[in-house]
């Protein structure tokens, strides 16, 4: 575990000083990525933003806020996951990335992956979905169900960002944040799924009674953990 943070700050250390594509000549920093280096649920965004590029961490402006507030929904907080970018230098002018960008960029992001090696990928939007899934199909078609993705599951939803401007659009029901949400409810129970079986069903009661002892007796299994917080018990460490 201490070794693959170690890669992963060394990855990222490397990724410092990339020069890979000319988005390097107009970056404040790069925005690696931020997050529990051993969570099971990884999110991959598009690009960082203006706020991104100046904090240098991915999802901080109003996308990260509701990205946040989605996470918050299904009882899940930000240091519960990992959250990246397919690019991870900010494209002036908060342009889409080019193909050529999204290329010289492939090396950071499988690297990430791998190192983090999560159980279910959320992409937001299409440049992640597309990327990932190498497909040319749009994110309105692919959401709505899961794709297996190396030895993992993964879940793609709109943007947070498409999810922002239907908002202020003033036309009636927001669809895209209300499809950001039904996603959220299907990764909700994905990790549930996912969860382990409680510790006593693997070690049932002896079928018959314990005689009284007077000598007390070494438990042959580690106590019960104590209630860990909402992330853990959705089994995300
Ligand atoms: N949009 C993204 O795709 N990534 C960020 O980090 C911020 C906004």
């Amino acid at each position: 575990m201490a070794q693959q943070t170690g890669e992963l700050a060394q990855l990222a250390a490397s990724a410092a000083t990339c020069t890979r594509c000319s988005l390097h000549k107009g970056r404040t920093q790069v925005v690696f990525g931020d997050g529990n280096p051993h969570a099971e649920l990884m999110f991959v965004g598009e690009a960082p933003g203006f706020h991104e590029d100046r904090q240098g961490l991915p999802f901080v402006g109003p996308s990260g806020q509701l990205l946040n507030r989605l996470l918050a929904g299904i009882g899940l907080r930000r240091e519960d996951v990992y959250i990246c970018n397919v690019v991870r230098c900010h494209p002036p002018g908060n342009r889409d990335p080019h193909p050529d960008e999204i290329a010289a960029c492939r090396d950071w992001l499988d690297g990430t992956i791998r190192l983090i090696d999560p159980k279910v990928v959320v992409t937001l939007g299409n440049f992640a979905a597309r990327t990932l899934l190498e497909t040319a199909t749009g994110i309105t078609r692919l959401r709505g169900r899961t794709y297996p993705f190396q030895d993992r599951v993964l879940l793609p939803t709109f943007h947070p960002a498409a999810a922002l401007r239907a908002d202020t659009s003033g036309r009636g029901e927001n669809r895209t944040l209300k499809g950001m949400e039904e996603d959220f409810q299907t990764l909700r129970q994905l990790l549930q799924e996912r969860r382990p079986e409680p510790l006593q069903a693997a070690h049932p009661e002896p079928s018959h009674p314990e005689p009284s002892h007077p000598e007390p007796v070494r438990p042959s299994v580690p106590e019960a953990p104590e209630a860990r917080p909402d992330g853990e018990q959705l089994g995300l460490f």
